[in-house]
């Protein structure tokens, strides 16, 4: 990481709590050295803008299906990301793969949280509840939340930080969630902070 400031865009899809604890942490001063440029969502409904503008940050709706090609859908998205002075993503909640011009332009500048120890109960398909749902089935009596590098591939870039939790005999998908979203709005904002501070480790469970 180089010493400059993060100029940080968040994309999301959905409520957005990790976008959340993130803004409190840097507008409590937990975080310095970051600040949030754009919100970006494929979803115009999404909560994560919601929480942006009633932040009076820029909260911008981008979709693929705004554009013809795939090409120039990217093209936008990275004039929009230039056009804010971003040099660092945040995937919170995004529910799209990140075109590999984004991540070849971002490299190493991209994180993601994932609700399991990666690299276990990762990969396509392994979104939401149905990660719990896996871990629950595997009788693992350890779950938790992982930042990790956004590379080419779902789920794959190296680790960040990770959190474990217990998994409880009587927990249900939905149970298990629920903890481990609190662990993940404790990690992200530290990750961001320790990224901030060039002072990131990775961190295996
Ligand atoms: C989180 O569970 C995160 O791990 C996953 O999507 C969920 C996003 O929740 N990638 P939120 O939008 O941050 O509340």
């Amino acid at each position: 990481m180089s010493g400059d400031m993060l100029n940080i865009a968040v994309l999301g899809s959905g409520r957005g709590s990790n976008f959340q604890a993130i803004l409190t942490a840097i507008q409590q001063g937990r975080i310095t050295g970051a600040e949030i440029r754009v919100v970006i969502s494929n979803n115009s409904g999404a909560g994560i803008l919601e929480i942006a503008r009633n932040n009076s940050l820029p909260a911008v709706h981008l979709s693929h299906r705004q554009f013809t090609t795939e090409d120039e859908f990217v093209d936008a998205l990275l004039s929009l990301l230039s056009a804010h002075r971003v040099n660092f993503i945040v995937l919170a909640g995004y529910m799209k793969r990140v075109h590999p011009r984004v991540v070849e332009a971002y490299r190493r500048r991209i994180i993601n949280i994932h609700p399991a120890l990666l690299p276990r109960f990762g990969g396509p398909g392994m979104y939401g509840i149905r990660v719990h749902e896996a871990v629950i089935a595997s009788g693992e009596r350890l779950s938790g939340a992982t930042v990790h590098f956004v590379d080419e591939e779902y789920d794959h870039g190296s680790v960040v930080l990770q959190k474990t939790v217990l998994v409880a005999p009587d927990d249900t998908p939905e149970t298990l969630a629920a903890r481990v979203l609190e662990i993940e709005h404790e990690i992200y904002p530290e990750a961001i902070r320790r990224l901030a501070h060039q002072d990131a480790v990775v961190e295996k469970a």
